[in-house]
């Protein structure tokens, strides 16, 4: 497993927000030595707790690694109360987390270390430490183990984020190779079979089959993509985007035959958002709405209107066609739920997350002779939207 780099900046920003500064830790300087002269006793106060549960009993036995966690934990303990929280600090509590995280341990087993952690220090202030001091101390440590919580959250999430994304890359990877194997050599077969041979529909439904997983793995590996990463919201023109999208899809021949009345205020100010968010959220709702349009009226029509709360604006997308009923509309906004035979039934999960990842919303309605899409988008700098 490879090692993310330690986000430094994410973690100092942690200690900020706690209020863990030079000064404040200050309140430890006289009482270092009440915590650093027992932490033999932590190591061993930690292993006995963990090893009274069956699971973690059963991981700390594995391999002797008893003994080394004691030891760990000791040494861990000592440098939390001898050692500033700088970046080696910082460094090697990220990195005990990456460990915990190659050995598949539950990330619940480490909070309640952690949990554990307090009572031992509470105790030892209890005992140790003059009344009048107790107070300041005691909100000092809760402060400093409630950092150490957080930095082994966000160690777990990055490395196991990055084992879910590895795996699926990894079998998109896999299957799009045979999946363009067997396309090409369908394609190449159906030139060979004339029109009236009745085998061929068997051949163009393996191949449109194909196509279809094709285009699911690679709307799992964005989605994937999208869920992990981190958007980097800035202000983006709504007209500019929608155009992209549609001369985008026009180009590959998804909106052949759809009437497209796109009606968006030019004036419109710009949106809050990642500009490869917004481009993907109009290209799935428009791809979507147009294979969903009536057959007999094919009509796909985008309009804009103030949001629903101020600072934000509603897009909406209008397509002609069966509309769905209460309990479908979520089933629809959910990955893998398809209405369509040749869908992927992925395209609304990933329009409604891109919309999420920039603190906007997506829902689907009924509407007279069709189904609407509604986007709520925030505006750059909180602006109200105008009359479209
Ligand atoms: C307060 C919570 C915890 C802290 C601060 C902590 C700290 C550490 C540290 C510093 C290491 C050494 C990392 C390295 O060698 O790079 C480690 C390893 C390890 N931890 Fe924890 N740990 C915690 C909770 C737990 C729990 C609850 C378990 C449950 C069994 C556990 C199991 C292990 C194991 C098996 C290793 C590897 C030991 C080895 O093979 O050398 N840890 N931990």
């Amino acid at each position: 497993m490879q090692q993310e780099p330690v986000p430094f900046e994410r973690l100092e920003s942690f200690l900020e927000k706690l209020g863990l500064t030079q000064q404040a830790l200050a309140v430890l300087e006289p009482h270092r030595e009440v915590f650093t002269s027992r932490q033999e006793a932590f190591g061993q106060f930690f292993l006995d707790y963990f090893l009274g549960i069956p699971r973690t009993r059963l991981i700390l036995e594995q391999n002797h690694a008893a003994q080394r966690h004691k030891k760990a934990l000791s040494h861990w303990f000592g440098a939390l109360f001898s050692q500033d929280l700088d970046r080696r600090f910082l460094t090697y509590l990220w990195n005990s987390g990456v460990r915990h995280v190659q050995l598949s341990l539950d990330q619940r087993f480490v909070n309640l270390g952690y949990a554990v952690t307090r009572q031992f220090c509470q105790r030892l202030i209890q005992e140790q430490v003059p009344a009048p001091e107790r107070e300041a101390l005691t909100a000092l440590v809760d402060r400093m183990l409630d950092f150490c919580v957080l930095a082994a959250t966000d160690s777990f999430i990055s490395m196991t984020s990055r084992c879910d994304r590895e795996m699926i890359q990894g079998i998109a990877h896999q299957v799009r190779n045979p999946v363009t194997v067997i396309g090409g050599n369908i394609m190449r077969l159906l030139k060979k079979i004339p029109p009236d041979n009745p085998n061929r529909q068997a051949y163009e439904t393996v191949l449109a089959e194909n196509q279809r997983l094709e285009r699911m793995v690679a709307d799992i590996a964005l989605y994937t993509e999208m869920f992990q990463g981190e958007p980097r919201p800035q202000p983006c023109s709504l007209v500019q985007a929608l155009d992209r999208a549609v001369q985008h899809l026009r180009e590959a021949g998804r909106l052949e035959g759809v009437r497209l009345r796109l009606e968006l205020d030019p004036a419109l100010p710009p949106v809050n958002l990642d500009p490869k968010d917004l481009e993907i959220i109009f290209a799935q709702l428009l791809e979507n709405a147009a294979e969903a349009a009536d057959k007999a009226d094919p009509r796909v029509e985008v309009r804009s209107r103030p949001g629903r709360a101020p600072g934000f604006v509603e897009v909406e997308i209008f397509n002609t066609g069966p509309a769905p009923g209460p309990e479908q509309v979520q089933e629809l906004l959910s990955p893998f739920s398809s209405s369509k035979p040749m869908g992927t039934g992925m395209g609304l999960p990933i329009a409604g997350l891109a919309a999420r990842r920039g603190l906007g919303s997506l829902s689907l309605e009924a509407a007279p002779g069709g189904v609407r899409c509604l986007l709520n988008l925030p505006l750059a700098g909180g602006e109200a939207a105008g009359p479209a």
